[in-house]
């Protein structure tokens, strides 16, 4: 699969796997754990969490997803604002990693911006890195100024990512914050991409895309949002026929046509729009 280099070196595929709603009933659990390793053997082997879904159970479902096969996973989890702190952040990532039943987790994100100082969630997860907990941080939900003010920070521009909500329905971060992490090469990563499988995929403009390119649309709503070099998808999928169509997006490009076909329906913004949150 079509991949990306990541400011440490490490090579991502630009479709990874969600797990939001996963580990929340113990009887989807065995289909969720088949899902991702399902997905691991298609090649969306970066795999998004935090400690938020299912209350760690999210984390759990990953740790049996990748239980034996480690080494072919970039792990992405996120803490709590209120767990950014300078002590509760090595708390926080101690009980990820122990759920997840790893010795460092890939990617560590501040899942949204709270009120402890930025300067001290960047120093926590500056520690932790050195201390090799985590390979790098990054964060999510950050608007233009929050990432200006982020990476105008001692130690800040160490920022990996930044995970926004991106899909033809939400597409705001176009008129700033995408081509704001272009120039400095920071991979974003699109949250709820085929729109939770609601009304985006019903979209008569997908449908006709769709239709035109034997796809279907929520692999066309996949290939709109890596079809920008730095950003990585993160489609969640339970079920095998929805992993198998988000793994084969990666080989659909989108050409002009279809792309203004999508523009007409989902006019790109002219002006700033606060970022779109889930
Ligand atoms: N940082 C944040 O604040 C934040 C916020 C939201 C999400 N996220 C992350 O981003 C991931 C993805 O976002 P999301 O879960 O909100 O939404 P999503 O990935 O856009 O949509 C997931 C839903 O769409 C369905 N689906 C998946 N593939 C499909 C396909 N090919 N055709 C039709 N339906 C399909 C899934 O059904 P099945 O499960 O039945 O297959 C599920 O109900 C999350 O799981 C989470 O890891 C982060």
């Amino acid at each position: 699969m079509r991949g990306l280099m990541l400011a440490d070196g490490r090579r991502v595929p630009v479709l990874g796997q969600g797990t939001w709603h996963m580990g929340e009933a113990r009887e989807q659990r065995a289909a969720e754990v088949a899902a991702l390793r399902h997905g691991l053997d298609l090649g969306m082997t970066l795999i998004d969490t935090a400690e938020m879904y299912g209350d760690g159970g999210g984390e759990a479902v990953v740790a049996e997803a990748i239980a034996g096969r480690r080494d072919e996973v970039f792990v992405v989890s996120k803490a709590y604002p209120q767990n950014a702190g300078r002590q509760s952040l090595p708390q926080a990532c101690a009980g990820s990693l122990r759920r997840l039943r790893i010795e460092r987790i890939d990617l560590y994100l501040l899942h949204w911006r709270g009120s402890i100082p930025l300067g001290e969630s960047v120093a926590a997860f500056e520690a932790l890195r050195a201390a090799g907990k985590i390979g790098a941080w990054g964060v999510s939900n950050f608007d233009a100024a929050d990432m200006a003010e982020l990476t105008g920070l001692p130690g800040g521009a160490a920022c990996a990512t930044n995970q926004v909500l991106y899909n033809p329905q939400a597409r705001g971060i176009e008129f700033d914050l995408l081509a704001w992490a272009a120039a400095r090469s920071m991979p974003l990563m699109a949250y709820s991409p085929v729109g939770q499988g609601g009304r985006l995929l019903r979209a008569p403009a997908l449908r006709r895309v769709a239709d035109r390119r034997g796809a279907t649309p929520a692999q066309v709503a996949l290939a709109w949002a890596v079809r920008h070099a730095g950003v990585i998808a993160i489609p969640k999928a339970t079920t095998p026929a929805h992993v198998q169509e988000n793994a084969a997006a990666a080989a659909l490009t989108l050409d002009a046509a279809d792309l203004a076909e999508i523009d007409a329906a989902f006019p790109p913004p002219q002006r700033k729009q606060p970022l779109a949150i889930l």
